[in-house]
């Protein structure tokens, strides 16, 4: 099989999975890796045996055939914009954009592009998580009535110049990380939400890191999501899922999907990464498989501008007090 020639922009702490997870993967050839901090995009280059370059035009220039979108969030629209017109197969990190018009922008793109749009919502890959939406799609817990998903863990701090804690930029937890949950609940609910209503509270992490939604979706059920990155730095990254329908209950709950953690005898608690051993290799494989092919995409841009409205709606009740029906958010 003749090889994809891959490239990644952005060399911060989402690319090293991606990074990772291509290498682990069968006929793809990881050309370069993009970033506008040389320093990081050689660091990360080196490691995984790619070349350093600045930009995506870079990249283009390289004749890559696929790109990973690893950049801060409101850098994505620009970025999958110009690589879709390109030609180019995509796969955008989540959000798929900061704003409802980015995202837009990104999908209307996607339309007349030749190349496979995905957005990386890496739950959906995680085996625990994939396997669950199997056991409710196949009626395994009858009719599904209340999901609820909780992520929670400490302040991200290894952003570059910060943007993650820059509610401007990241949107806090309510946009960043409670989009994981907001994308899994409808996909494993088949049904998206028609109202939310949000509540949040400030942490040492800055003003609303600890937030609370409740949802209601299409067909009937409720959905509970908790986010947080108020949560002491040594409590891990904690997950906790549970499904409830007319026929039964299933649940799941554990720390470290981003940290694992080792305890030495006299030592203190190390973390290691093992990011990329898990949902995101499986991700990358469904991403180049679709390249290869030509598509359908693993998760279409569409279901990623979903997400990012369920999101925005739970913002804009915080803000109001007040429930948001989802039609409301354009
Ligand atoms: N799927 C997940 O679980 C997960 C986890 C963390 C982050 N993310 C997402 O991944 C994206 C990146 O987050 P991160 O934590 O890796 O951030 P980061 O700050 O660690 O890395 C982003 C990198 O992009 C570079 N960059 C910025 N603009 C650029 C441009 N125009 N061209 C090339 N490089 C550019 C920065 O210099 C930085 O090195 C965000 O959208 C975030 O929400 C997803």
């Amino acid at each position: 099989m003749t090889p994809l020639r891959v490239g990644i922009v952005g060399a911060g702490y989402i690319a090293r999975a991606h990074a990772i997870a291509y290498l682990a993967t069968p006929a793809v050839d990881l050309v370069a890796i993009a970033d506008t901090v040389p320093a990081k995009a050689g660091a990360l280059a080196e490691t995984v045996g790619a070349e350093p370059v600045d930009g995506l035009a870079a990249l283009l220039a390289r004749g890559v055939q696929a790109v990973s979108i690893c950049t801060p969030s409101p850098t994505h629209a620009d970025l999958a914009v110009e690589a879709l017109e390109a030609g180019l197969h995509v796969l955008c990190e989540k959000p798929i954009a900061r704003s409802l018009a980015d995202a837009e922008r990104i999908v209307a793109a996607s339309a007349g592009a030749p190349g496979v749009l995905m957005v990386g919502h890496v739950s959906r890959f995680e085996p625990d998580h994939a396997r669950a939406r199997e056991v409710v799609a196949t009626g395994g817990l009858g009719e599904i009535r209340m999901l609820s998903q909780s992520i929670v863990s400490s302040a991200p701090t290894w952003s570059e110049q910060g943007w993650l804690l820059d509610h401007g930029a990241s949107g806090g937890p309510l946009i960043d990380l409670a989009i994981h949950s907001f994308d899994y609940l409808a996909w494993v609910c088949g049904h998206q939400p028609v109202r939310v209503q949000a509540i949040a509270a400030a942490t040492v992490a800055g003003p609303d890191t600890y937030a609370l939604a409740t949802l209601r979706y299409a067909n009937g059920a409720i959905g509970a999501v908790e986010t947080s990155w108020g949560h002491p730095p040594a409590y891990g990254f904690h997950v906790a899922t549970e499904l409830n329908g007319s026929g039964g209950r299933l649940w799941w709950d554990y720390d470290g999907i981003s940290a694992g953690r080792m305890a030495t005898t006299g030592g203190e608690i190390t973390r290691f990464d093992v990011l990329g051993q898990r949902g995101f290799q499986a991700e990358i494989e469904a991403f180049v498989a679709a390249a290869r092919t030509g598509g359908p995409s693993p998760v279409p841009a569409t279901e990623g501008m979903l997400a990012l409205r369920t999101a925005l709606a739970a913002e804009r009740s915080i803000r109001t007090g007040q429930p948001v029906s989802l039609a409301e958010i354009e």
